[in-house]
C-alpha cells in the first residue's frame, strides 16, 4: 500500500521532529509541515498538536486526524473539525512514564522531599516527619488508562488511594476506593490529601481545579495537575496557598505554554512547575501508530484510540 501524504500540523510547536520518524518507517513518503502544506486536495492523514483553527477543513480528502499525544482537546477545540476519526495515541511507555511522575510528585512532598533538597544544599543532617503511606490518601480525578495505572502503583507502593470517574467503572480496581459523578464528588475530596488531576479536558471538567474543589479538600491538602493548564483556575490556586488551605501543587501544565518568565506560579515557594515533561511518546511510536491507524481506516477497521467526539475523549 502506497504511504498516505501526511501533514504536520501545529500552531503552537515545531512539529519537524516527527519527519525522521515517518522516513524511516515508511521511505519516500510525502511528509509536510504547518507553514508549506502545498496542494491540500494531496493530504490523506494528519498528524496534530493543537492545529490552527479551520485548517483541518481545508484538506478535502483527510481521511484520519491523529494527536500525537493522549489528549485530544487540542483538536476537538476548533470548531470547524471535518468529520472524520480522531485517534490519540495509546502508548505503555506513555503510561509509564506518567505513572512514574505521579508517584514521584506525590512522595516527594509527602515525604518532605524539598525540605531535604534546602537541608543536603545547606550541609544540614535533619530530619522532617516521617508518615507512612498507608497514612496518606491519593485521590484521582480521572481514571482512565492513565488514571488506573497511576491507582495500580500508588495501592502497591502502600498509598490509601481513590478514585473518581464520571461513570461508575465497571471493573473496579483493586484496593482503590471508587467515587463517581457529582453524586460522589463530595465524599471522594473530603478524604483526598492529594489530588491527581488526570482528567480530559472537556467543558465539564474545565476549571474543575477551582475554588469549589479545593474548598472541600482537607486542610493541608497538595494538588497535581498532570491534566490541561485550563483544568485549573490559577487565581483559585493562589488564594488556596496564601489562605493556608493548600499546602502546595505540582503543575505539569500550564494555561499559557511556556509559563511566562513574570507568572506568579515561578518562584511560587509552594508550587513546583515542570514543562510539560510528565510523560512522552517516542516519535517512533508516533508514526508506527498513525501509520497502522491509516491501514485501519482504509480497511474499514476501527483504528486504535479513538476517541468518541460526543465525549470529548
Ligand atoms: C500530553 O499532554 C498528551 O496529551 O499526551
Amino acid at each position: 500500500m502506497k504511504p498516505p501524504c501526511v501533514a504536520l500540523v501545529s500552531g503552537v510547536i515545531d512539529m519537524r521532529f516527527l519527519m525522521p520518524a515517518f522516513e524511516t518507517i515508511a521511505p519516500g513518503i510525502d511528509v509536510r509541515i504547518t507553514d508549506v502544506l502545498g496542494e491540500r486536495d494531496k493530504i490523506e492523514l494528519a498528524v496534530c498538536w493543537a492545529p490552527p483553527q479551520g485548517l483541518l477543513a481545508s484538506m478535502p480528502n483527510l481521511r484520519l486526524i491523529q494527536s500525537i499525544g493522549a489528549g485530544v482537546d487540542h483538536i476537538l477545540k476548533d470548531s470547524t473539525l471535518p468529520p472524520k476519526p480522531v485517534c490519540r495515541i495509546v502508548d505503555p511507555d506513555m503510561t509509564a512514564g506518567m505513572t512514574a511522575y505521579v508517584c514521584w510528585a506525590v512522595i516527594n512532598r509527602q515525604r518532605r522531599f524539598p525540605a531535604y533538597c534546602a537541608h543536603s544544599a545547606a550541609g544540614v543532617w535533619q530530619e522532617e516527619a516521617i508518615e507512612s503511606p498507608s497514612g496518606h490518601c491519593v485521590g484521582i480525578a480521572g481514571l482512565g488508562r492513565l488514571g488506573t495505572a497511576v491507582a495500580r502503583a500508588l495501592v502497591a507502593i502502600g498509598y490509601r488511594v481513590q478514585g473518581w470517574s464520571r461513570q461508575p467503572k465497571t471493573d473496579p480496581l483493586p484496593g482503590v476506593t471508587h467515587f463517581h459523578g457529582k453524586a460522589g464528588l463530595e465524599d471522594f475530596l473530603a478524604r483526598t490529601d492529594t489530588l491527581v488531576c488526570l482528567l480530559p479536558l472537556t467543558e465539564e471538567t474545565t476549571g474543575f481545579l477551582g475554588r469549589e474543589t479545593f474548598r472541600q479538600l482537607p486542610p493541608g491538602a497538595h494538588v497535581i495537575n498532570v491534566g490541561r493548564g485550563a483544568h485549573l483556575v490559577e487565581r483559585d490556586l493562589l488564594d488556596a496557598l496564601a489562605s493556608g488551605h493548600l499546602s502546595g501543587a505540582t503543575l505539569d501544565t500550564t494555561a499559557v505554554e511556556p509559563l511566562p518568565q513574570t507568572h506568579p506560579f515561578w518562584r511560587h515557594q509552594q508550587i513546583l512547575v515542570t514543562p510539560h515533561i510528565a510523560s512522552r511518546t517516542s516519535p517512533a511510536t508516533i508514526a508506527r501508530q498513525t501509520l497502522d491507524n491509516y491501514r485501519h481506516v482504509c480497511a474499514g477497521r476501527i483504528p486504535s484510540g479513538q476517541i468518541d467526539p460526543r465525549h470529548g475523549y
